[in-house]
């Protein structure tokens, strides 16, 4: 090779070389616990594809589903240790952070509607919690959506009574477990991802959760009753850690900002008619029993379950619950 010529090659390769490494992009794992085809699931998938399409390839954004990574508890740790980039996880899971006030959400009868709920997470009571999340190095970018939990075991829910001395799996939270006891069960926190065994196994009798969550993790194959309560709500806080969101350029946050509005938008839209198509394969699957309360039963269950409520002020803050209840009440039919 002459001289001119390899100048030439080396110009060259310093030009693909700069290319190829402005080309690498940056990448985004999104880890999370339940299934691709639930709210959450697909919301992760559609903000993967807006993410890289509006950063024109600057971002690839991996998504691991159903705890491939990641449990419940290690999730939140390899996020603040930046193992991961962005989670969504439940608002029941934020106790553990020190974040006790999402455990707002976990109230039972809270929220009376839809609406209820939207109107706090997308007021100023949902933008404030999401702020209190940076005191622990985590942005909160959006509040996605799953449902009303029922209740399941393998012996039929239908007052109180009938869950006395039943092991009952729950989320970490500590409502949720206020909530157990209120019905006179043994509350049991297990990862989500242990559910399904823990109930086959019978280390738990019982659980609560939206269907969605209850179908794809096939919980319909280990419960025969499923009592269609809606006695409280399960939804998520998307979760980014601070210092790569902070650090991001300028143009791609943006961009991203943008992909996250519009698949919060599309899990808005999917997630009620995941879980009607949930319950309805449920019911398809002939191995579940639904059990409908009376208005009598539906009045017993709040009964003994309103009163967490106010046992839960000193945790929870008695100005936040008054406050969410004063904003779901603008929704009552
Ligand atoms: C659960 O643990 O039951 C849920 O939080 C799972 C989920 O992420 O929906």
């Amino acid at each position: 090779m002459g001289l001119k010529q390899l100048a030439f090659a080396a110009i060259f390769s310093i030009t693909a070389a700069g290319q190829a490494f402005s080309q690498t992009p940056i990448v985004i794992k999104f880890s999370h616990v339940v299934a691709a085809d639930t709210p959450k699931g697909q919301a992760a998938e559609r903000f993967k594809q807006l993410a890289e399409k509006y950063t024109g390839g600057k971002v690839r954004v991996d998504v691991y589903p159903n705890s491939q990574l990641y449990k419940d508890k290690e999730e939140l740790e390899a996020l603040q240790l930046g193992a991961v980039q962005m989670l969504a996880p439940s608002l029941a899971k934020f106790g553990p952070l020190g974040v006790k006030e999402f455990e707002v959400f976990d109230l039972p009868y809270i929220f009376p509607t839809k609406e209820a709920l939207y109107s706090v997470t997308e007021g100023p009571i949902g933008k404030g919690l999401l702020k209190k999340l940076e005191t622990r190095d985590i942005t909160g970018l959006a509040y996605w959506d799953n449902g009303f939990k029922d209740m399941s075991a393998n012996k039929p829910l239908r007052n109180p009574a009938d869950f006395k001395g039943l092991k009952m799996r729950i989320q970490s939270s500590k409502v949720l477990d206020a909530e157990m006891r209120a019905l006179g069960a043994n509350p049991q926190v297990l990862a989500f991802s242990e559910v399904y065994q823990g109930l086959q196994t019978g280390v738990v009798d019982g659980t609560e959760n939206p269907p969605s969550n209850f179908y794809t993790q096939k919980m319909h194959e280990v419960q025969k009753y499923l009592t269609l309560s809606n006695h409280g709500y399960l939804g998520y806080a998307v979760i980014v850690n601070k210092k790569f969101w902070d650090g991001l350029p300028g143009d791609v946050r943006t961009a991203l900002e943008k992909a996250m509005k519009e698949a919060t938008d599309f899990e808005k839209s999917v997630a009620q008619k995941d879980n009607d198509a949930s319950l309805d394969a449920v019911r398809k699957s002939g191995k579940t029993t639904f059990i409908t309360l009376t208005d009598a039963e539906k009045a017993e269950w709040r009964q003994a379950l309103l009163p967490v409520q106010k046992s839960m002020e000193s945790r929870i803050g008695k100005d936040l619950i008054e406050a969410v209840n004063k904003e779901a009440a603008k929704h009552l039919k």
